[in-house]
């Protein structure tokens, strides 16, 4: 009988301790308000891993910056370029820095913030390659990163300087192809490009065609996180924070 009331007491106290648990747990969730970033780490000096393994980068810094100004925990998660905008369709993530244009067809199913920076495009190959035109890209295989502006371009361009081309998921498996032979010429952001040059000691010439819109911030649509991230990003731009940034990132602009 003793035994039985022992075992109750000792049943009742371990459901008080774990209804305990769960509210401390679920109060501090909410005090904790947390942004989930999302970025593909494979855009150097935007977005990449260092030798550590921790992602780094400008994009990581504004991002930083911007949720320690507004009072909220960053958490950051590497995706495939690819996959962001459905990752922000789906609200899966709270906002996306990854170098990423703000185009209008974009703006469709994401709200972008101001734009932060603007580059161009870039072709690049191996330096046995005697390519530095858009003539002399007939007949060659162009690959682009799956899901950019630039295979969109690639896609245009193609047909009227009659290349192939060829949809990689990331920009470092771009550059692995590149250097393998398995691709002739990437096409890629020109920011991008030039560090994959000087790396890898490749050579390459600007796309005259192009004047893609500049980067910004994506959010879901209707995202109420966009007007304030705006104001701390239209803040760092009038007092030179963003400007010291580029710097130390050695952004060309
Ligand atoms: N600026 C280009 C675009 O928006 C390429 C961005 C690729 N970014 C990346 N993190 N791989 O389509």
């Amino acid at each position: 009988m003793k035994k039985r009331l022992y075992l109750l007491m000792l049943f009742i106290a371990s459901i008080a301790i774990l209804l305990g648990c769960t509210g401390d747990a679920a109060e501090k969730k909410e005090e904790k308000q947390v942004i989930k970033m999302a970025t593909s780490a494979d855009f150097k000096p935007f977005e990449f891993f260092d030798e550590e393994g921790n992602i780094v980068g400008f994009d990581i810094d504004l991002a930083k910056l911007i949720a320690e100004e507004l009072g909220y925990e960053l958490e950051i998660e590497d995706m495939n370029f690819d996959g962001l905008i459905g990752a922000l369709q789906a609200n899966r993530v709270d906002m996306v820095l990854a170098g990423m244009s703000a185009t209008e067809e974009r703006a469709q199913n994401v709200d972008f913030s101001v734009e932060y920076h603007r580059s161009g495009e870039m072709f690049l190959t191996t330096k046995d390659e005697a390519i530095g035109s858009l003539e002399d890209l007939q007949g060659k295989i162009v690959g682009v990163q799956l899901g950019t502006i630039q295979e969109e371009g690639a896609d245009t361009l193609s047909e009227e300087y009659g290349f192939e081309v060829k949809k990689i998921d990331s920009a470092n498996v771009l550059i692995q192809e590149l250097i393998t032979g398995r691709i002739d010429v990437a096409y890629l952001d020109k920011e991008v490009a030039t560090g994959f040059m000087e790396e890898h000691d490749l050579t390459g010439f600007d796309d005259p065609t192009t004047a893609s819109p500049g980067m910004a911030i994506a959010f879901p649509k209707g995202s109420e996180l966009k007007e304030k991230v705006d104001q701390v990003l239209q803040q760092f731009i009038e007092d030179g924070t963003l400007d010291e940034l580029k710097e130390k990132w050695e952004l060309t602009e």
